[in-house]
C-alpha cells in the first residue's frame, strides 16, 4: 500500500505543500496517539478556560491545538496559522508560502464519551503582498490549495484533497504511517439519509422546517421515499459518512441566540469540508450560494451549512428559495 508522501509527489503537488501536509500528518499521528491513550494519558475532561467562541475548552482541544500550532509554526513553508482555539492569527517566524487554518479537535463534546472526533484543516496561499494580519486569510474557499480532515474513530483516517479528487489514508498503527486505502471518493447524487440536530427544530427557519417535515413524511409525503436519520455531533464524522456513502448534512440558521444564528465556522470547518465534498462530486451551500464562493469577513465567522449528495442539497436549497 502506498504511503502519503509518494502519492502526493505522484500527483505533482508542489514541494512546499507536500511539506505542510507532512507536518499536519505528523501532528495528526500524535493527536491520534493521545486520544487512543484516553484516560490513561490524563487528558480527558475540561480546562477552566473558554475559547474565542465562548465554548469550554476540553484538555484535548488545548493539547491538539498546541501540537498543531508548534509544528506548523516551525515549518519553513508556513507564514501564519488561524485556529478555532486562538483568538487571533499567529504569524510564523518563517515567511513560508502558505496560510493554514484549522479546527484542532472538532466535535470535542464526544471526547469524554469515547466518541469520534476529528481535525479539520484548510491551506490557503499567502497573498503576494501579505498584510500580516487576519485579512490575508479572508479568501474564498475556492482559493484553498488543499483541505481535509483526520477522523479519530475506530481507525484513524486522513481524507484530503489537493484539488485533484479525494484520497483516503488509514493510519497503520504498526508502522506509524498513513497508507492510501481509497484512491477516489464519489458521493452519489441521490440519498435517503440526512443528518441534522432535530432538537433545534423549533428554532429553525420555515424553509428548513418544511424541508425536514417533508423528509419525515417519507413515502407518504411529497418526497415519496423514506429517509433515515443519523447525528454523530461531530462534523468530521457526519461528513465522513456522506463522503463514504452519500447523504445530506446540515447545520442551518436558527433563532436560539440572535447573536449566534449559525454554529459552524466558515474558515476551518465549512470551507475545507465544502472543498472535499465538491471534489467528491457533491455540493455544499449555505442555502443561497456555494460555501466555496462566500467571501469571509473574519476568521471566526460562522455560516449555515448544507452539504452532501448534490441532488439533495439542491432540493434543500429550493426550499430556501421558496421561503425567501
Ligand atoms: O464544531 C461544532 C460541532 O461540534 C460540530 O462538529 C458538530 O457538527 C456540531 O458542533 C454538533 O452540534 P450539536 O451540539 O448541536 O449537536
Amino acid at each position: 500500500m502506498k504511503r502519503l508522501l509518494p502519492t502526493l509527489r505522484a500527483d505533482n503537488a508542489p514541494e512546499g505543500l507536500i511539506s505542510v501536509l507532512n507536518t499536519l500528518q505528523i501532528a495528526a499521528k500524535e493527536i491520534s496517539f493521545r486520544l487512543h491513550q484516553g484516560a490513561l494519558a490524563g487528558v480527558l475532561g475540561s480546562t477552566l478556560d473558554e475559547n474565542i467562541q465562548g465554548e469550554t475548552q476540553k484538555k484535548l482541544d488545548v493539547v491538539a491545538n498546541q501540537l498543531l500550532k508548534t509544528l506548523l509554526l516551525e515549518s519553513p513553508r508556513v507564514h501564519a496559522i488561524a485556529s478555532e482555539e486562538e483568538d487571533s492569527i499567529v504569524l510564523s517566524p518563517n515567511s513560508g508560502e502558505y496560510l493554514v487554518a484549522f479546527d484542532p479537535l472538532d466535535g470535542s463534546s464526544n471526547i469524554d464519551i469515547n466518541g469520534t472526533v476529528g481535525t479539520i484543516f484548510s491551506i490557503l496561499p499567502k497573498p503576494e503582498t501579505p498584510s500580516n494580519d487576519e485579512s490575508m486569510f479572508l479568501q474564498k474557499g475556492r482559493h484553498q490549495v488543499a483541505a481535509g480532515y483526520v477522523l479519530y474513530g475506530p481507525s484513524t483516517m486522513l481524507v484530503m484533497t489537493t484539488g485533484n479528487g479525494v484520497r483516503t489514508y488509514t493510519l497503520d498503527q504498526t508502522v506509524g504511517e498513513f497508507l492510501l486505502t481509497k484512491d477516489t471518493a464519489a458521493i452519489p447524487a441521490d440519498t435517503q439519509e440526512f443528518a441534522i440536530n432535530m432538537s433545534n427544530q423549533r428554532h429553525w427557519s420555515n424553509a428548513v422546517r418544511e424541508y425536514v417535515e417533508h423528509l419525515l413524511l417519507g413515502e407518504e409525503g411529497p418526497r415519496q421515499k423514506n429517509f433515515n436519520m443519523r447525528w454523530n455531533a461531530a462534523m468530521v464524522s457526519d461528513v465522513h459518512r456522506l463522503v463514504t456513502r452519500g447523504g445530506l448534512f446540515t447545520y442551518p440558521w436558527d433563532a436560539r441566540n440572535p447573536e449566534k444564528p449559525f454554529k459552524l465556522r466558515l474558515m476551518y470547518e465549512a470551507a475545507p469540508m465544502a472543498m472535499i465534498v465538491e471534489q467528491a462530486g457533491g455540493a455544499a451551500s449555505n442555502g443561497y450560494m456555494p460555501i466555496l464562493d462566500i467571501e469571509p469577513e473574519h476568521i471566526h465567522q460562522r455560516v449555515a451549512v448544507i452539504m452532501g449528495s448534490a441532488n439533495e442539497v439542491q432540493k434543500c436549497v429550493e426550499y430556501h428559495e421558496k421561503h425567501g
